[in-house]
């Protein structure tokens, strides 16, 4: 949407309606704190996601796991604080919607009324369709997520991609049940291309991929995997736009040989009495 002319003020559940319609890419990112929300939000990026991938990405998880919603909640109200036109979803982490519709919709009300988030994030497809109904109902905007959903890694046998050959209808059927549940948009994480790209036209609402080719309506990513923060390996979907890892690595060798050798601070870093 950042290049539209009359790119919205603030971007809302309407503005991802209509880049659907007219064939506008939609862009998001992961953010988990006030610096990289304030860039991304300034950079033009439409969402913003506090995806439960903070697991990993700042509480040092192996999974998404252990992540729960006290842990979420600052994270998102530090990004919700920090942008003025970016949309800004809350994950809802594991353990925190599945066993029914009315404890969805109390983990829904904590995130809105604590964070400032504009929208939730749940998991699942036909499955979680009651608990995506019942928090829309409730006024709240709902992205759904299907294919490979991580907090169902053990179940799904690991990172595998979904909707491949006779998956495919599985894919398609939860695709379309999220939709008549009354989600606004939906993303498709780690799902062959082609399949993809059938969604993307059955479907009347947005669908946002991470993984899932260039058919989508949107692109979303990890932001730490992106920006080439992240330790060891990443996804083969992911791009690296920048290399924090190694400009943050050699600013941090610098210092510490320059704290070493007494070259930092110098006279202008002073106080005078
Ligand atoms: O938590 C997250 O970052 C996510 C995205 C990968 C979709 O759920």
């Amino acid at each position: 949407m950042a290049d539209v002319s009359d790119a919205p003020k603030r971007v809302r559940t309407r503005h991802f309606q209509r880049a659907k319609e007219q064939g506008i890419r939609i862009t998001g990112l992961t953010s988990y704190d006030a610096n990289s929300a304030s860039i991304f939000d300034e950079a033009g990026i439409d969402f913003l996601l506090v995806g439960d991938s903070a697991g990993q990405t700042v509480l040092g998880y192996d999974t998404t796991l252990p992540v729960t919603v006290d842990e979420l909640i600052p994270l998102t109200r530090a990004v919700a604080n920090a942008v003025q036109r970016a949309f800004v979803v809350a994950d809802m982490p594991f353990g925190s919607y599945e066993s029914g519709p009315d404890h969805a919709l109390e983990t829904a009300f904590r995130f809105m009324k604590e964070t400032g988030a504009h929208a939730v994030k749940l998991e699942g497809g036909v499955r979680s369709a009651e608990q995506i109904r019942r928090i829309v109902a409730a006024g709240i905007p709902v992205m759904a997520h299907i294919g490979f959903t991580p907090q169902s890694e053990h179940g799904l046998g690991g990172h595998v991609i979904q909707g491949r050959g006779e998956e495919a209808a599985r894919l398609l059927a939860d695709a379309h049940a999220v939709e008549q549940a009354g989600a606004f948009a939906v993303v498709l994480e780690m799902v062959p291309s082609a399949i993809a790209e059938r969604v993307t036209k059955e479907l009347t609402i947005p669908t946002i991929s991470v993984g899932a080719g260039p058919h989508c309506d949107g692109q979303l990513m990890v932001w730490t995997d992106w920006a080439g923060l992240s330790k060891g390996r990443v996804p083969k979907f992911v791009k690296k736009y920048a290399d924090l890892r190694g400009t943050l690595l050699a600013a941090a060798q610098t210092y510490a040989a320059e704290v070493a050798s007494g070259v930092y601070p110098a006279s202008e870093h002073e106080y005078e009495d």
